[in-house]
């Protein structure tokens, strides 16, 4: 099968078949790549638990890779609605998971970030989004600052928006973040390692609702 090209392309290939073939579980693989080294490996995790934590209905990603994999195997888990956008087409990397529950769940869509805007995916609300896609010196501050802002709105309260490589000297993600913390409306932290993964929590109301801490002590429920 003809894939377009991604990092490691060979090693996914070979991993998502392994799963296919139940060989290992996708939780198995999940924390091979986390022990691996990947852009992204140290904050698979995160991806699997924050969803999990919010218990997500509608997952939103842009930009492809492992990542995916994680977030299309935590959105079958919950029942949740994923969305991944990329501006080439992975969708054939999924499907090498030959998982039918999978598909049902995912939704990939080719094209810019902002085609996201033109469909009705987001119209219900968005619990967790993952943006991956801000890493080019040609992306500036601003432009990446305004990007955030545009997703902002489809956000719950209490909704996260998780952004790669906050912490990158490169990139100016990290400016972008710089502003993102004046903003009283959003809390904001950057994790430090890995290339930073940037967390911003949506404080103010939502007309999607709230998302409510649901994980309560034995004690109190
Ligand atoms: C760093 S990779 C994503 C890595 C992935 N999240 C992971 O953990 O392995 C960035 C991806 O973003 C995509 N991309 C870049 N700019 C984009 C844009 N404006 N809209 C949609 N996708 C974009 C690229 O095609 C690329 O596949």
């Amino acid at each position: 099968m003809n894939l377009p090209d991604i990092h490691c392309k060979g090693e996914l290939m070979a991993d998502l078949e392994t799963i296919a073939d139940e060989i290992c579980t996708p939780s198995e693989m999940l924390h091979k790549w986390f022990d691996d080294k990947y852009s992204t490996s140290k904050h698979i995790p995160m991806l699997d638990s924050i969803p999990i934590g919010l218990k997500a209905k509608t997952i939103v990603e842009v930009g492809f890779g492992r990542s995916t994999i994680a977030l299309c195997y935590v959105a079958k888990q919950l029942d949740a609605k994923f969305i991944c956008c990329d501006r080439h087409d992975y969708s054939a990397y999924l499907g090498l998971l030959e998982d039918e529950d999978l598909q049902k769940c995912t939704r990939f869509i080719q094209g810019d970030a902002k085609s996201l805007f033109k469909t009705d995916h987001m119209d219900n609300g968005v619990d967790f989004m993952f943006l991956d896609y801000f890493s080019s010196r040609e992306r500036s501050a601003d432009s990446i600052y305004k990007a955030i802002y545009r997703f902002l709105p489809y956000m719950k309260q209490n909704g996260i928006i998780a952004v790669h490589d906050t912490i990158e000297k490169k990139y100016f993600v990290k400016d972008a973040f710089k502003r993102l913390r004046k903003d009283k409306g959003l809390e904001v932290l950057s994790l430090p390692y890995n290339y930073g993964l940037g967390l911003i929590r949506k404080l103010g109301e939502s007309k999607y609702g709230k998302i409510e801490d649901e994980w309560k002590k034995k004690s109190d429920s």
